[in-house]
């Protein structure tokens, strides 16, 4: 496309116009080749910010990004495929467990992940804190590991859906993330390319996620299912509670733990419900709704998949993680009920830590994060532990207890969001 083309392109949508297939299609094909500047991309990104898309210009838009790359054949598994996407949150560690449960009650689920930026960490990174796993598995094995195990949680490719790559990227630098067309085009391509035949989405909401209330991540939510749909995959979407961290572990190998602590039949109350919510959810949505994944939790099936999960790609799963070398206690301040604890501080105090990275070139500790020592809910005594905050570098500790000042809330008043908020999809 030439130049002249895209400034063509960033006027229509810059005037309020509706994009033509043909314009949409040239100017995703052009940026990823790399004809088009990222100026002219980064005017279009803001113009679409501002004006938004309408439905069937957005279906197009994904399409494009998803013929940007190559869209997986899954056809060669024979078992029903389906696949969950989290919008992001904090101790989110819910398709540890998820993946390998749905897969004992007979499904596959085809996870191609990303790594973590900012407070949220990512399943990528939970996964190496174990010896010896590896996320990257080559096509073949990756459709091996399908058929015989059920489940894959891998690194995706440069071939999936490359125009979000670099989309994602000059979005980061232009203030163009906050966008719910934008957003949802990014995750549904990737998951559509993914070529499973329905998907849940777990749409996060509160101070930890990027939805903070539960209006926008409605609207997200019903976009992303308008997606799928337009695109032939069956596609669910819960709303869920991000206002306190899931379970009681942000950090790597923290969380792994508390996902085979879960695996084995206990856990914490939310992780368990939330796993098996997903699963009941990912079953129904490929007609294995007779199955309940709640059995496969508790008679061990669901282990023994997890531990052919790990074994298939180079990990042991009886091999012992990490732990953090350096702890530091934050106990209560006054006596009274703990009625909140803010998701997003305890992120931002886990990335501190270490847990998480600033650049995507950055590196991640496997035993920096937080342990929550005491429930929203419970009562608590003036000096008793409330957080355990690990790390391999004592004087990131500091900037940790920043973060986390304010974020504990005794005998408040404030309604918390229940775990289940909505659904949203037939
Ligand atoms: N996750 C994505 O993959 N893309 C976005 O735009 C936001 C979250």
């Amino acid at each position: 496309m030439s130049e002249f083309d895209a400034v063509d392109v960033i006027r229509t949508k810059r005037d309020g116009a509706r994009l033509s297939d043909e314009q949409i299609d040239g100017v995703i094909d052009a940026y990823t080749r790399r004809l088009i500047p990222d100026e002219q991309m980064s005017a279009l990104l803001m113009a679409i910010f501002l004006r938004g898309m309408h439905p069937g210009e957005l279906t197009r838009w994904t399409a494009a990004m998803i013929d940007s790359g190559v869209r997986m054949d899954l056809s060669t598994v024979d078992r029903r495929t389906v696949d969950k996407h989290s919008t992001g949150g904090v101790g989110d560690k819910i398709t540890l467990p998820l993946a390998p449960l749905v897969a004992a009650c007979g499904a596959a689920v085809p996870q191609l992940s990303g790594r973590g930026l900012g407070h949220t960490g990512g399943t990528l990174d939970k996964l190496e804190s174990i010896p010896g796993w590896r996320a990257t598995v080559s096509n073949a094995d990756y459709l091996a590991q399908l058929r015989d195990v059920g489940a894959v949680v891998c690194a995706a490719g440069d071939d999936l859906a490359p125009a979000d790559k670099l989309l994602y990227a000059l979005r980061d630098v232009t203030g163009t993330v906050e966008s719910i067309p934008l957003i949802a085009s990014s995750i549904m391509s990737k998951k559509i390319a993914e070529g499973a035949e329905a998907i849940v989405l777990d749409v996060k909401v509160g101070s930890g996620a990027f939805m903070k209330d539960v209006e926008t991540a409605r609207v997200l939510a019903e976009t992303m299912v308008g997606l799928g749909a337009a695109h032939g995959v069956r596609t669910i979407a819960l709303l869920t509670a991000m206002d306190v961290p899931l379970g009681r572990t942000a950090g790597n190998a923290l969380e792994v733990t508390e996902a085979v602590e879960v695996l084995a039949g206990g856990g914490p109350p939310d992780v368990v419900e939330l796993t098996i919510t997903l699963a009941r959810e990912m079953l129904e949505a490929v007609g294995l709704s007779t199955v309940d994944p709640a059995d496969a939790l508790r008679d061990g099936r669901a282990m023994d998949t997890w531990r052919a999960m790990i074994a298939a790609q180079g990990g042991d799963p009886d091999a012992a993680l990490p732990t953090a070398p350096e702890r530091h206690v934050v106990t209560a301040e006054a006596s009274g009920v703990l009625t909140g604890l803010d998701a997003y501080a305890v992120g931002v105090a886990a990335w501190r830590l270490g847990a998480g990275r600033a650049r995507k070139e950055d590196p991640v500790s496997a035993v920096a994060g937080v342990v929550v020592l005491a429930e929203p809910g419970e009562r608590v005594e003036a000096g008793s532990p409330l957080l355990e905050l690990h790390t391999d570098d004592p004087a990131r500790i500091p900037r940790a207890l920043a973060a986390l000042h304010g974020a504990v809330e005794l005998d408040g008043t404030a309604d918390r969001l229940p775990l289940l908020i909505d659904r949203i999809g037939a």
